[in-house]
């Protein structure tokens, strides 16, 4: 399989950002989840009327991916109309998995606005080795 460039993984994330459910913030979101194995897991937000079950599309990527067996992940791209960056729920989901997992922000056209990783994003995050 040839490697995942930054820009298909951006390119996933725009077409994944499609599905977005918005009817309240008309913000759209979409993620795209690079595994070490090289596979690709897209998710949107999906909003609700009731606020609080919104889900964002870096957690739509995230469980869609563990549920079918990914737990490795080196990569995740997110896209929004301002290149806007993940929320704290969302640090926190993904750092249990990959802290040190590359995250490129960008905007819905595909232009590159922070390329980071989630350590950056999230330092000194709480994760799995605190229960050990
Ligand atoms: N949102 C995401 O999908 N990801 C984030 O990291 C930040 C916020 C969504 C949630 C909601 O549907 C909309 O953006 C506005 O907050």
């Amino acid at each position: 399989m040839d490697p995942i460039s930054d820009q298909d993984l951006i390119a996933a994330a725009i077409e994944g950002s499609k599905q977005a459910y918005i009817p309240y913030s008309n913000y759209r979101v979409g993620a795209a989840l690079l595994t070490e194995s090289g596979a690709v897991i897209t998710g949107c937000n999906v909003e609700n009327v009731g606020y609080s079950p919104t889900i964002c599309a870096e957690r739509t990527a995230l469980v869609k991916a563990v549920s079918e067996g990914h737990r490795n992940f080196a990569a995740v791209a997110v896209v929004t109309r301002d290149g806007g960056s993940p929320c704290g729920v969302c640090r926190q989901a993904l750092f249990e998995f990959s802290p040190a997992m590359k995250v490129l922000l960008a905007d819905l056209d595909g232009n590159l606005c922070l390329s980071t990783t989630l350590a950056d994003l999230l330092p000194h995050g709480f994760g799995p080795a605190n229960l050990e």
